[in-house]
């Protein structure tokens, strides 16, 4: 097992505000790490810090062995699948085309190839192809949130990094792109990095689990032994109805 990310004492700072202290992370590659924690703790953050959206103040992360901060920014981006949080796709441009928009960059002139792969993702998260040629206010929010995904997957990242990726959609579908999402995973061996605000659904998805509050891990551990040995009791709380 290689590393496939490493944070080591990040700092990281708005203004007189400390969002991250000293933190210390290590994602090993094909591990599905579940973030979870408080509103604010610093979730967003730390997962824009792993595409190079956010820089840290001090401190190193390190993505497939580099250190991000001396690598090509745009390069890097282009290897990491990132679902935003609140689903956001591009206003002005039609469905495959926000599918199809790292694709052709990385395909160059080869349509056929990115075809197949707009095809293949939409395909695979639920999509059907007769709204291809709509724009993104002409779907529902589950839908654009579909989309969101198909596209972060269909660069085929060797990392993923999804935040609060099923947030807006009803419990059947989010049981379903849970499932989907489980078998890709299991089908490609990609890393994911996936925050929620669920616990049952970081418990489901995740090999391990981590649970912040206040910038600071409170347990980074497998949903077992998260549900047998609490660190905190903040994780107590919180996995205190899964028990039941
Ligand atoms: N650009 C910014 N300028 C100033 N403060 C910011 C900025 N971005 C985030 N913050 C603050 O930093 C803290 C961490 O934000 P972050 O978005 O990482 O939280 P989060 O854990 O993702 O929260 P949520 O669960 O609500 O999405 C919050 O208090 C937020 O208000
Ligand atoms: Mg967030």
């Amino acid at each position: 097992m290689s590393m496939e990310i490493e944070f080591r004492n990040v700092d990281k700072s708005y203004g007189e505000k400390s969002v991250l202290k000293d933190f210390c992370l290590q994602v090993e590659k094909g591990e599905f790490l579940t973030i979870i924690g408080t509103s604010g703790c610093g979730k967003t953050t730390m997962l824009k810090m792993v595409n190079g959206l956010i820089t840290p103040d001090a401190g190193e992360i390190f993505v497939m062995g580099k250190d991000i901060s001396k690598e090509d920014q745009v390069m890097l981006r282009r290897n990491i699948g990132y679902a935003i949080q609140g689903g956001v796709l591009f206003p002005h441009m039609t469905v495959e085309q926000n599918i199809s928009y790292v694709p052709n960059l990385l395909n160059k002139g080869d349509r056929k190839r990115t075809e197949n792969a707009v095809e293949k993702w939409m395909g695979i998260v639920g999509l059907d192809d007769e709204i291809l040629g709509r724009y993104p206010a002409e779907l529902s929010g589950g839908q654009q949130q579909r989309v969101g995904i198909a596209r972060a997957l269909a660069a085929s990242p060797e990392l993923l990094l999804m935040d609060e990726p099923f947030g807006a959609v009803d419990e059947i579908t989010k049981a379903q792109l849970q499932k989907e999402l489980k078998e890709i995973y299991r089908k490609t061996g990609i890393t994911v990095l996936f925050v929620t605000h669920d616990i049952a659904e970081a418990l489901t998805l995740g090999t391990r689990v981590l649970v912040m509050d206040h910038g600071e891990i409170q347990q980074l551990a497998t949903p077992e032994e998260l549900l047998k040995n609490p660190a905190t009791d903040y994780v107590a709380r919180l996995v205190e109805k899964e028990l039941h």
